[in-house]
């Protein structure tokens, strides 16, 4: 894994999304995986910013995205859907039949994710694949246990999970769904790239244990270290002392 820290998120997000820009404007029918949550607002702030500046076009971009609730109505803000045209998509032209999402109100959600690995399938596969880490070390909705999925599944989230959303819920942890979907961890390191970014003092351990641990389903994010092309960004506080 190739690991960089930067001396403030504002300057990592500033990075990576000049580094994002400058592939799609290479290769303009690139397909991105994409994570919602706390972490990536910055880069996705710097990315509606420089895709003004430079005039980079996302016409011939696909996205997926990791992972959506279940059972929220179609207009509840608290949706990914919701957060990712709020955030991005409607700022650089992301339009709706670009943009891959899980559908969490499918009449079969087993058939929905069998559907989304098909769809990813279909795009030629992740070019580069953007996450978050959860605190827990979770990565989507693969939560800590003694097994993960392979493949796009309904996923259960531990109370930890559901506080870290709670934001999304006007503060209310209570009004977060139990139940997500979630691309499965051999979903997401079929990618051909992945960038993890990890910002904050709550997520060192788990930055730690991801970078130097065993590869253990305690730590869904230590699978990364079987990926040949990763690269964390950190800031100062996420960083391994
Ligand atoms: P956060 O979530 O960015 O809101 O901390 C990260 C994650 O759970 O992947």
């Amino acid at each position: 894994m190739t690991i960089q820290t930067f001396d403030h998120t504002r300057t990592l997000a500033r990075e990576l999304a000049a580094r994002v820009l400058a592939r799609i404007e290479r290769q303009p029918a690139l397909v991105l995986g994409l994570p919602t949550g706390r972490t990536p607002l910055p880069f996705y702030e710097a990315l509606r910013e420089q895709t003004r500046v430079r005039g980079t076009r996302w016409a011939d971009v696909r996205t997926f995205n990791l992972d959506e609730f279940v059972g929220l109505p179609p207009d509840h803000p608290g949706r990914y859907r919701a957060y990712m045209e709020r955030e991005l998509f409607q700022a650089v032209g992301v339009s709706a039949e670009r943009a891959g999402f899980l559908d969490g109100n499918a009449p079969d959600l087993e058939a929905e994710c069998r559907r989304y690995e098909r769809a990813i399938a279909d795009a030629g596969g992740i070019d580069v694949m953007v996450l978050g880490i959860g605190a827990n070390g979770h990565i989507g909705f693969n939560e800590p246990g003694d097994g993960l999925m392979a493949f796009t599944h309904r996923a259960q989230l531990q109370p930890a999970t559901r506080l870290a959303n709670a934001s999304l819920f006007g503060g209310d942890v209570e009004q977060v769904p139990h139940e997500a979907l979630s691309m499965g961890m051999t979903t997401i390191l079929r990618a051909r790239a992945i960038v993890l970014m990890a910002t904050g003092e709550e997520k060192a351990d788990a930055v730690a244990r991801m970078l130097g641990g065993p590869v253990t389903t305690k730590l869904p994010a230590s699978f990364l270290q079987l990926h040949p092309e990763v690269t964390v960004l950190l800031d100062p506080a996420a960083s391994p002392r």
